[in-house]
């Protein structure tokens, strides 16, 4: 039978089968997955992990502090930050293809962890055990939309699976690979992780990068990182948090249109909202936000971000939406 006691359980003793005596290193994105995942590896092969948290500059704001913060203070977990921001917006440039910004990310990611991995087998010296392992926040969904799944399309590379490269070099630790982002939270809860943490709305692995249709560059993940907390501040106040699986928020950075503020015309980018309500992420609905949150959010972006003249609601369900969109 499943119980949140026997999956973790079952997990800790394959990934000690799996591990033996060798280190292994796991990407923490701020999500949820990512979390729960090194949580479990850690409480099967405690020290011999070491957490690893690559700062790609697209996250949203405050996001890195709080990665740093709550989850170290919550488990104790070594942590390695490393800042990418300039590699990720480099190997990203003049990319608008969603497809191929999934995948960029996805090695760029990898290429982080094999340099990491590398300096931890360096800083041990010669006695070290190798780190051979990459522990990674894998579940059932991102398996099945990569195409992994049994005779399912292929409709987005996860920059966990599909976004993988072909020349990767770890072995991967996937422990939530057979479970659902419900059981995820349940069992991240019976790991003692803190609320913050076990009921954090998803986030992409990819970040604002497949959050800006068009080429990402800094400024224009400055503006979305603004947008997107003014979105986030007010879903928040209006104790919203519970009630929507998560809000993207989305720069159509190719999209242009005339605007009037102040005294004169604007010629300015659109964002959009797209809060969804959701069981496991296969399938979602539109979240009926009560108008005046939608209007105090519209108000305040529009007033407050450089460059931002409109804010379209986005009313699609998925399918045959996704929810991000890209
Ligand atoms: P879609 O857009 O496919 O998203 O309807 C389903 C859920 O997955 C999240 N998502 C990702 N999570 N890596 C992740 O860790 C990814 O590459 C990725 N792409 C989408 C998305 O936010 C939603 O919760």
């Amino acid at each position: 039978t499943w119980t949140t006691t026997n999956v973790v359980e079952e997990s800790v003793a394959a990934i000690r089968e799996q591990v033996g005596t060798k280190r292994a290193i796991c990407g923490l994105s701020g999500g949820v997955d990512s979390a729960v995942a090194a949580a479990l590896v850690q409480k099967a092969i405690g020290d011999q992990l070491t957490c690893v948290y690559v700062d790609h500059g697209l996250m949203r704001k405050g996001e890195s502090e709080q990665v740093e913060k709550d989850f170290v203070a919550a488990t104790g977990v070594q942590l390695k930050v490393v800042e990418a921001e300039e590699r990720f917006l480099t190997a990203l440039a003049g990319v608008s293809d969603p497809e191929e910004k999934r995948k960029i990310i996805g090695r760029e990611f990898i290429r982080v962890f094999e340099q990491a991995q590398a300096e931890l087998v360096a800083e041990a010296g010669a006695a070290g055990e190798a780190v051979e392992f990459l522990v990674q926040g894998t579940l059932y969904p991102d398996v099945v939309e990569s195409g992994g799944g049994t005779g399912t399309a292929n409709i987005k590379s996860h920059h966990n699976v599909g976004g993988l490269p072909d020349d990767i070099e770890f072995q991967l630790v996937e422990p939530l690979r057979r479970l659902f982002k419900d059981e995820v939270r349940m069992v991240g809860q019976e790991l003692g992780l803190p609320d913050e943490i076990v009921h954090r709305q998803p986030f992409p692995g990819p970040g604002l990068g497949i959050r800006i249709v068009g080429e990402v560059t800094k400024e224009r993940l400055d503006l979305l990182r603004e947008a997107d907390a003014i979105a986030r501040e007010e879903l928040t106040a209006a104790g919203l948090d519970r009630d929507i699986w998560q809000c993207p928020v989305v720069l159509l950075a190719d999209v242009r249109s005339v605007g009037v503020q102040g005294d004169g015309r604007t010629y300015g980018h659109p964002i959009v909202l797209r809060p969804v309500s959701s069981e496991d992420a296969m399938t979602a609905d539109w979240s009926r936000l009560p108008y005046d949150v939608l209007s105090r959010i519209s108000t305040r972006i529009t007033n407050e971000v450089d460059q931002v003249n409109r804010v379209v609601l986005d009313i699609t369900s998925k399918p045959p939406g996704t929810i991000e969109w890209e």
